[in-house]
Protein backbone atom coordinates (compact mmCIF):
# COMPACT_ATOMS: atom_id res chain seq x y z
CA UNK A 1 0.00 0.00 0.00
CA UNK A 2 1.37 3.45 -1.07
CA UNK A 3 1.40 6.24 1.62
CA UNK A 4 -2.30 7.64 0.66
CA UNK A 5 -0.67 11.43 0.86
CA UNK A 6 1.74 10.39 -0.91
CA UNK A 7 -0.69 9.45 -3.81
CA UNK A 8 -2.54 12.01 -3.31
CA UNK A 9 -0.09 14.48 -4.21
CA UNK A 10 1.04 12.22 -6.96
CA UNK A 11 -2.10 13.44 -8.82
CA UNK A 12 -1.37 16.82 -8.88
CA UNK A 13 2.51 16.59 -9.53
CA UNK A 14 1.90 17.17 -13.57
CA UNK A 15 -0.63 20.28 -13.05
CA UNK A 16 0.85 23.22 -14.44
CA UNK A 17 1.99 25.91 -11.42
CA UNK A 18 -0.68 27.92 -12.02
CA UNK A 19 -3.41 25.11 -11.68
CA UNK A 20 -1.11 24.03 -8.60
CA UNK A 21 -1.43 27.41 -7.28
CA UNK A 22 -5.32 27.29 -7.66
CA UNK A 23 -5.56 23.83 -5.76
CA UNK A 24 -8.23 23.86 -2.99
CA UNK A 25 -5.84 21.39 -0.02
CA UNK A 26 -8.46 19.43 1.83
CA UNK A 27 -6.41 16.24 1.50
CA UNK A 28 -4.35 16.73 4.90
CA UNK A 29 -5.02 16.57 8.22
CA UNK A 30 -3.15 19.94 8.72
CA UNK A 31 -3.70 23.77 10.63
CA UNK A 32 -3.70 26.54 7.68
CA UNK A 33 -2.91 28.81 10.45
CA UNK A 34 0.83 28.69 12.41
CA UNK A 35 1.89 28.29 15.69
CA UNK A 36 1.37 31.92 17.73
CA UNK A 37 3.90 34.35 17.44
CA UNK A 38 4.65 33.67 21.28
CA UNK A 39 5.14 30.13 20.80
CA UNK A 40 7.54 30.61 17.90
CA UNK A 41 9.35 32.92 19.84
CA UNK A 42 9.97 30.71 22.66
CA UNK A 43 10.84 28.01 20.00
CA UNK A 44 13.71 30.23 19.10
CA UNK A 45 14.79 31.58 22.88
CA UNK A 46 14.94 26.86 23.04
CA UNK A 47 17.30 26.49 19.97
CA UNK A 48 19.60 29.06 21.31
CA UNK A 49 19.96 27.39 24.89
CA UNK A 50 22.99 24.57 24.35
CA UNK A 51 21.34 22.10 26.47
CA UNK A 52 18.18 22.27 24.09
CA UNK A 53 20.29 20.48 21.26
CA UNK A 54 20.83 16.96 23.87
CA UNK A 55 19.04 13.76 24.04
CA UNK A 56 15.88 13.75 27.09
CA UNK A 57 15.09 10.52 28.52
CA UNK A 58 13.76 8.52 26.17
CA UNK A 59 10.17 9.22 26.88
CA UNK A 60 10.39 12.62 27.11
CA UNK A 61 11.42 15.41 30.12
CA UNK A 62 9.88 15.12 33.17
CA UNK A 63 8.52 18.43 33.37
CA UNK A 64 6.47 17.74 30.48
CA UNK A 65 5.62 14.14 31.28
CA UNK A 66 3.68 16.02 34.39
CA UNK A 67 2.30 19.00 32.97
CA UNK A 68 0.46 16.26 30.22
CA UNK A 69 -0.46 14.37 33.28
CA UNK A 70 -1.62 17.69 35.19
CA UNK A 71 -3.99 18.76 31.39
CA UNK A 72 -5.51 15.42 31.36
CA UNK A 73 -6.18 15.67 34.66
CA UNK A 74 -8.00 18.78 34.34
CA UNK A 75 -9.96 17.54 31.57
CA UNK A 76 -11.09 14.29 32.35
CA UNK A 77 -11.39 14.43 35.85
CA UNK A 78 -12.89 17.91 36.54
CA UNK A 79 -14.26 17.10 39.64
CA UNK A 80 -11.60 15.47 41.51
CA UNK A 81 -10.91 17.56 44.19
CA UNK A 82 -7.19 16.45 44.84
CA UNK A 83 -5.40 14.71 41.78
CA UNK A 84 -4.76 11.00 42.78
CA UNK A 85 -0.57 10.90 43.70
CA UNK A 86 0.27 8.55 40.89
CA UNK A 87 -1.62 10.28 37.99
CA UNK A 88 -0.26 14.30 37.92
CA UNK A 89 3.41 13.03 38.67
CA UNK A 90 3.41 11.96 34.73
CA UNK A 91 4.37 8.16 35.54
CA UNK A 92 1.88 7.05 33.27
CA UNK A 93 2.78 8.99 30.70
CA UNK A 94 5.33 8.98 28.21
CA UNK A 95 6.30 11.73 25.05
CA UNK A 96 7.12 10.38 22.12
CA UNK A 97 8.05 11.60 18.77
CA UNK A 98 3.90 12.19 17.65
CA UNK A 99 0.88 10.57 17.79
CA UNK A 100 1.79 8.54 14.55
CA UNK A 101 4.68 7.06 16.69
CA UNK A 102 2.72 6.81 20.22
CA UNK A 103 0.58 4.02 17.63
CA UNK A 104 3.57 2.49 16.48
CA UNK A 105 5.20 1.83 19.70
CA UNK A 106 1.77 0.78 21.52
CA UNK A 107 1.22 -2.29 19.39
CA UNK A 108 4.78 -3.16 19.20
CA UNK A 109 4.32 -3.40 23.02
CA UNK A 110 1.23 -5.70 22.99
CA UNK A 111 1.23 -7.63 19.88
CA UNK A 112 2.96 -10.35 18.41
CA UNK A 113 3.33 -11.20 14.27
CA UNK A 114 -0.24 -13.50 13.84
CA UNK A 115 -2.51 -11.45 16.67
CA UNK A 116 -5.73 -9.57 15.98
CA UNK A 117 -6.50 -6.02 16.21
CA UNK A 118 -10.38 -4.87 15.81
CA UNK A 119 -10.08 -1.82 13.78
CA UNK A 120 -13.19 -0.47 12.84
CA UNK A 121 -14.38 0.98 9.72
CA UNK A 122 -13.58 3.45 8.24
CA UNK A 123 -10.25 3.36 9.69
CA UNK A 124 -6.51 5.85 9.77
CA UNK A 125 -4.69 4.40 7.54
CA UNK A 126 -1.71 4.68 8.77
CA UNK A 127 -2.91 1.94 11.83
CA UNK A 128 -3.22 -0.66 9.33
CA UNK A 129 -0.37 -0.01 7.09
CA UNK A 130 1.29 -0.48 10.85
CA UNK A 131 0.17 -3.73 11.72
CA UNK A 132 0.39 -4.87 8.55
CA UNK A 133 4.08 -4.11 8.82
CA UNK A 134 4.15 -6.25 12.00
CA UNK A 135 2.41 -9.20 10.94
CA UNK A 136 -0.78 -8.32 13.13
CA UNK A 137 -3.77 -8.84 11.12
CA UNK A 138 -6.54 -5.72 11.73
CA UNK A 139 -9.85 -7.34 12.33
CA UNK A 140 -12.48 -4.90 10.75
CA UNK A 141 -15.54 -3.60 12.32
CA UNK A 142 -18.10 -2.27 10.57
CA UNK A 143 -19.38 1.36 11.46
CA UNK A 144 -23.50 1.89 11.52
CA UNK A 145 -24.72 5.93 10.50
CA UNK A 146 -26.50 7.01 13.15
CA UNK A 147 -28.60 10.00 12.11
CA UNK A 148 -28.28 13.47 13.38
CA UNK A 149 -29.41 13.61 17.04
CA UNK A 150 -30.91 16.85 18.53
CA UNK A 151 -27.72 19.38 19.24
CA UNK A 152 -25.62 17.83 16.25
CA UNK A 153 -24.86 19.07 13.62
CA UNK A 154 -24.32 16.47 11.73
CA UNK A 155 -24.97 12.30 11.34
CA UNK A 156 -22.48 10.05 13.08
CA UNK A 157 -20.74 6.94 12.12
CA UNK A 158 -19.92 4.27 15.10
CA UNK A 159 -18.67 1.52 15.67
CA UNK A 160 -20.90 -1.07 16.85
CA UNK A 161 -20.75 -2.95 20.18
CA UNK A 162 -22.04 -6.01 19.53
CA UNK A 163 -20.31 -6.84 16.39
CA UNK A 164 -16.98 -5.91 17.85
CA UNK A 165 -17.54 -8.83 20.70
CA UNK A 166 -18.41 -11.58 17.93
CA UNK A 167 -15.17 -10.32 16.26
CA UNK A 168 -12.80 -11.01 19.50
CA UNK A 169 -11.14 -14.73 18.72
CA UNK A 170 -7.98 -15.77 21.22
CA UNK A 171 -5.78 -14.02 18.93
CA UNK A 172 -7.30 -10.38 19.86
CA UNK A 173 -4.76 -8.47 21.48
CA UNK A 174 -6.85 -4.96 21.61
CA UNK A 175 -9.48 -2.81 20.14
CA UNK A 176 -8.82 0.85 18.52
CA UNK A 177 -10.85 3.57 19.13
CA UNK A 178 -10.03 7.16 17.12
CA UNK A 179 -12.43 9.90 18.72
CA UNK A 180 -13.04 12.72 17.36
CA UNK A 181 -12.38 10.11 14.34
CA UNK A 182 -10.34 10.52 11.36
CA UNK A 183 -11.87 10.30 8.41
CA UNK A 184 -15.27 10.61 9.66
CA UNK A 185 -15.43 13.31 12.19
CA UNK A 186 -17.64 11.40 14.35
CA UNK A 187 -17.10 12.23 17.88
CA UNK A 188 -17.77 8.93 20.16
CA UNK A 189 -20.70 9.74 22.63
CA UNK A 190 -19.02 8.96 26.39
CA UNK A 191 -21.26 5.66 26.82
CA UNK A 192 -20.18 3.91 23.68
CA UNK A 193 -16.17 4.57 24.84
CA UNK A 194 -17.22 3.33 28.13
CA UNK A 195 -18.81 0.12 26.79
CA UNK A 196 -15.55 -0.84 24.56
CA UNK A 197 -14.04 -0.15 27.48
CA UNK A 198 -16.08 -2.79 29.58
CA UNK A 199 -15.64 -5.09 26.51
CA UNK A 200 -11.93 -4.60 26.10
CA UNK A 201 -11.17 -5.13 30.02
CA UNK A 202 -13.75 -8.25 30.26
CA UNK A 203 -11.32 -10.24 27.40
CA UNK A 204 -8.69 -8.90 28.88
CA UNK A 205 -7.59 -6.56 25.75
CA UNK A 206 -6.19 -2.79 25.63
CA UNK A 207 -8.38 -0.49 23.88
CA UNK A 208 -6.28 1.71 22.52
CA UNK A 209 -7.72 5.65 22.71
CA UNK A 210 -6.40 7.80 19.86
CA UNK A 211 -7.59 11.17 20.96
CA UNK A 212 -5.39 13.18 18.37
CA UNK A 213 -8.16 15.59 17.56
CA UNK A 214 -10.02 15.74 21.26
CA UNK A 215 -9.16 19.89 21.42
CA UNK A 216 -11.33 20.28 18.60
CA UNK A 217 -14.79 18.63 19.84
CA UNK A 218 -17.81 20.56 20.02
CA UNK A 219 -17.86 21.09 23.91
CA UNK A 220 -15.33 20.86 26.98
CA UNK A 221 -16.91 18.55 28.73
CA UNK A 222 -14.82 15.66 29.31
CA UNK A 223 -14.22 13.36 26.17
CA UNK A 224 -14.94 10.02 28.15
CA UNK A 225 -14.87 8.93 31.93
CA UNK A 226 -12.16 6.15 31.92
CA UNK A 227 -9.25 7.70 34.13
CA UNK A 228 -11.81 7.61 36.81
CA UNK A 229 -12.01 3.92 36.77
CA UNK A 230 -9.33 3.06 39.52
CA UNK A 231 -7.23 0.28 37.62
CA UNK A 232 -7.97 2.54 34.03
CA UNK A 233 -4.11 1.74 33.05
CA UNK A 234 -4.96 -1.98 33.35
CA UNK A 235 -6.84 -1.37 29.95
CA UNK A 236 -6.58 1.91 28.27
CA UNK A 237 -3.86 3.33 26.33
CA UNK A 238 -4.33 6.65 25.42
CA UNK A 239 -2.62 8.40 22.54
CA UNK A 240 -2.43 11.70 21.74
CA UNK A 241 -0.83 14.75 19.86
CA UNK A 242 0.37 17.99 19.94
CA UNK A 243 0.22 18.58 16.13
CA UNK A 244 -2.87 19.89 15.87
CA UNK A 245 -3.70 21.69 18.76
CA UNK A 246 -0.70 23.57 19.01
CA UNK A 247 0.31 23.37 15.35
CA UNK A 248 3.28 21.50 15.83
CA UNK A 249 3.25 19.28 13.48
CA UNK A 250 6.74 20.03 11.85
CA UNK A 251 8.49 19.64 15.43
CA UNK A 252 7.08 15.73 16.31
CA UNK A 253 5.35 15.53 19.47
CA UNK A 254 2.73 13.13 20.89
CA UNK A 255 2.50 11.09 24.34
CA UNK A 256 0.82 7.79 25.60
CA UNK A 257 -0.76 7.62 28.47
CA UNK A 258 -0.84 3.96 29.86
CA UNK A 259 0.57 1.72 32.85
CA UNK A 260 3.77 2.00 33.58
CA UNK A 261 5.08 -1.47 32.22
CA UNK A 262 3.13 -0.64 28.87
CA UNK A 263 5.27 2.56 28.74
CA UNK A 264 8.46 0.33 29.96
CA UNK A 265 8.40 -1.53 26.99
CA UNK A 266 7.69 1.42 24.69
CA UNK A 267 10.68 3.13 26.36
CA UNK A 268 12.86 -0.07 25.18
CA UNK A 269 11.59 0.64 21.52
CA UNK A 270 11.98 3.91 21.64
CA UNK A 271 15.72 3.49 22.71
CA UNK A 272 15.77 1.38 19.55
CA UNK A 273 14.14 3.85 16.72
CA UNK A 274 14.94 7.35 17.91
CA UNK A 275 16.41 7.22 21.84
CA UNK A 276 14.15 9.90 22.30
CA UNK A 277 11.41 12.36 21.07
CA UNK A 278 12.72 16.37 19.68
CA UNK A 279 13.93 18.25 22.66
CA UNK A 280 12.83 21.16 20.75
CA UNK A 281 9.55 19.08 20.12
CA UNK A 282 9.04 18.82 23.54
CA UNK A 283 10.13 22.26 25.00
CA UNK A 284 7.43 23.93 22.33
CA UNK A 285 4.16 21.29 23.62
CA UNK A 286 5.73 22.10 27.07
CA UNK A 287 5.03 26.27 26.70
CA UNK A 288 2.16 25.47 24.68
CA UNK A 289 0.36 23.46 27.72
CA UNK A 290 1.68 26.36 29.98
CA UNK A 291 0.66 29.28 27.64
CA UNK A 292 -1.90 28.62 24.94
CA UNK A 293 -4.76 28.12 27.12
CA UNK A 294 -7.03 30.54 25.65
CA UNK A 295 -5.51 30.48 21.74
CA UNK A 296 -6.70 26.75 21.78
CA UNK A 297 -10.29 27.64 22.88
CA UNK A 298 -10.14 30.07 20.02
CA UNK A 299 -9.18 27.48 17.82
CA UNK A 300 -11.68 24.70 19.01
CA UNK A 301 -14.51 27.46 17.86
CA UNK A 302 -12.70 28.61 14.75
CA UNK A 303 -13.45 24.37 13.56
CA UNK A 304 -16.37 24.42 15.05
CA UNK A 305 -17.67 27.66 12.81
CA UNK A 306 -15.85 26.41 9.53
CA UNK A 307 -17.76 22.99 9.98
CA UNK A 308 -21.01 24.49 10.17
CA UNK A 309 -20.15 27.20 7.63
CA UNK A 310 -19.42 23.74 4.93
CA UNK A 311 -22.08 22.10 5.92
CA UNK A 312 -24.46 24.50 5.48
CA UNK A 313 -23.38 25.65 2.15
CA UNK A 314 -22.95 22.38 1.00
CA UNK A 315 -26.85 21.67 1.85
CA UNK A 316 -27.72 24.50 0.43
CA UNK A 317 -25.97 23.48 -2.92
CA UNK A 318 -28.21 20.39 -3.49
CA UNK A 319 -24.93 19.41 -5.87
CA UNK A 320 -24.89 15.79 -5.14
CA UNK A 321 -22.53 15.70 -2.60
CA UNK A 322 -24.12 14.48 0.62
CA UNK A 323 -22.74 14.23 4.66
CA UNK A 324 -22.23 11.09 5.64
CA UNK A 325 -20.58 12.09 9.12
CA UNK A 326 -18.50 14.97 9.60
CA UNK A 327 -16.97 16.56 13.08
CA UNK A 328 -13.45 18.12 14.64
CA UNK A 329 -11.48 18.45 11.50
CA UNK A 330 -13.63 16.33 8.85
CA UNK A 331 -16.33 16.05 6.48
CA UNK A 332 -16.92 12.11 5.29
CA UNK A 333 -18.73 13.13 1.95
CA UNK A 334 -20.34 10.52 -0.34
CA UNK A 335 -20.01 11.58 -3.88
CA UNK A 336 -22.69 11.34 -6.67
CA UNK A 337 -20.78 8.65 -9.27
CA UNK A 338 -21.55 5.64 -8.07
CA UNK A 339 -20.33 4.01 -11.27
CA UNK A 340 -16.94 4.69 -10.27
CA UNK A 341 -14.09 4.11 -7.77
CA UNK A 342 -13.63 6.79 -5.25
CA UNK A 343 -10.15 7.33 -6.55
CA UNK A 344 -11.29 7.57 -10.02
CA UNK A 345 -13.73 10.89 -8.49
CA UNK A 346 -10.87 12.09 -6.35
CA UNK A 347 -8.32 12.05 -9.01
CA UNK A 348 -10.70 13.77 -11.15
CA UNK A 349 -11.63 16.45 -8.94
CA UNK A 350 -7.79 17.37 -8.20
CA UNK A 351 -6.53 17.23 -12.16
CA UNK A 352 -9.89 19.18 -13.57
CA UNK A 353 -11.81 20.80 -10.91
CA UNK A 354 -8.70 21.92 -8.42
CA UNK A 355 -10.24 20.00 -5.40
CA UNK A 356 -7.46 17.65 -3.45
CA UNK A 357 -9.42 14.97 -1.35
CA UNK A 358 -8.43 11.91 -0.35
CA UNK A 359 -10.82 8.60 -1.71
CA UNK A 360 -12.57 6.40 1.02
CA UNK A 361 -11.35 3.77 -0.55
CA UNK A 362 -7.77 4.84 1.10
CA UNK A 363 -9.68 4.17 4.69
CA UNK A 364 -10.72 0.88 4.08
CA UNK A 365 -12.95 -1.36 2.41
CA UNK A 366 -16.68 -0.92 1.35
CA UNK A 367 -16.11 2.95 1.38
CA UNK A 368 -15.93 3.46 -2.59
CA UNK A 369 -18.76 6.14 -2.11
CA UNK A 370 -17.30 8.47 0.08
CA UNK A 371 -14.35 11.12 0.14
CA UNK A 372 -12.73 12.87 2.84
CA UNK A 373 -12.17 16.44 3.05
CA UNK A 374 -10.00 17.95 5.76
CA UNK A 375 -10.73 21.23 6.36
CA UNK A 376 -8.78 22.47 8.87
CA UNK A 377 -6.69 23.06 5.86
CA UNK A 378 -8.41 25.69 4.08
CA UNK A 379 -9.49 29.75 5.38
CA UNK A 380 -13.29 29.59 5.67
CA UNK A 381 -13.76 32.45 2.75
CA UNK A 382 -12.44 29.64 0.12
CA UNK A 383 -15.78 27.81 1.16
CA UNK A 384 -18.26 29.12 -1.27
CA UNK A 385 -15.54 28.68 -4.18
CA UNK A 386 -15.02 24.83 -2.81
CA UNK A 387 -18.71 23.78 -2.87
CA UNK A 388 -19.11 26.08 -6.27
CA UNK A 389 -16.23 23.45 -7.58
CA UNK A 390 -18.10 20.68 -6.29
CA UNK A 391 -20.78 21.62 -7.97
CA UNK A 392 -19.64 21.93 -11.38
CA UNK A 393 -17.52 18.83 -10.67
CA UNK A 394 -21.23 17.49 -11.68
CA UNK A 395 -21.95 19.05 -14.36
C1 LIG B 1 -5.99 9.77 14.03
C2 LIG B 1 -4.59 10.25 13.90
N1 LIG B 1 -3.64 9.73 14.67
C3 LIG B 1 -2.37 10.14 14.58
C4 LIG B 1 -2.00 11.11 13.68
C5 LIG B 1 -0.56 11.49 13.58
O1 LIG B 1 -0.27 12.56 14.41
P1 LIG B 1 1.23 13.01 14.70
O2 LIG B 1 1.49 14.17 13.78
O3 LIG B 1 1.21 13.42 16.12
O4 LIG B 1 2.10 11.84 14.43
C6 LIG B 1 -2.94 11.68 12.85
C7 LIG B 1 -2.54 12.71 11.86
O5 LIG B 1 -3.19 13.01 10.90
C8 LIG B 1 -4.28 11.24 12.95
O6 LIG B 1 -5.22 11.73 12.14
Amino acid sequence: MTSPITEAYSWVESLDPVKRQDLLDVSQAVPGYPPPQSLREAIARAALEPASARYTEQLGLQELRSELAQDIQRLYRPDEATPTSTFPDGSNVGIVAGCNQAFCLTVMSLTEPGDQVLLPLPYYFNHTMWLELLGVEPSYLPALTHPRASGETSPQLLPDIERAASLITERTRAIVLVTPNNPSGTVYPPELIEAFYDLAREHGLALILDETYRDFRDDTSPPHRLFEHEDWSQTLVQLYSFSKVFCLTGYRVGAITASTALLDEAAKAMDCVAICPPHIGQLAALEGLRTLHDWKEGNRKLMKSRLDEFLRLLEASDCGYAVRAAGAYFAYVSHPFSQESSSQVARRLAQKHGILTLSGSMFGPDQDAYLRLAFANLDQEAFPELVARLQRSTA
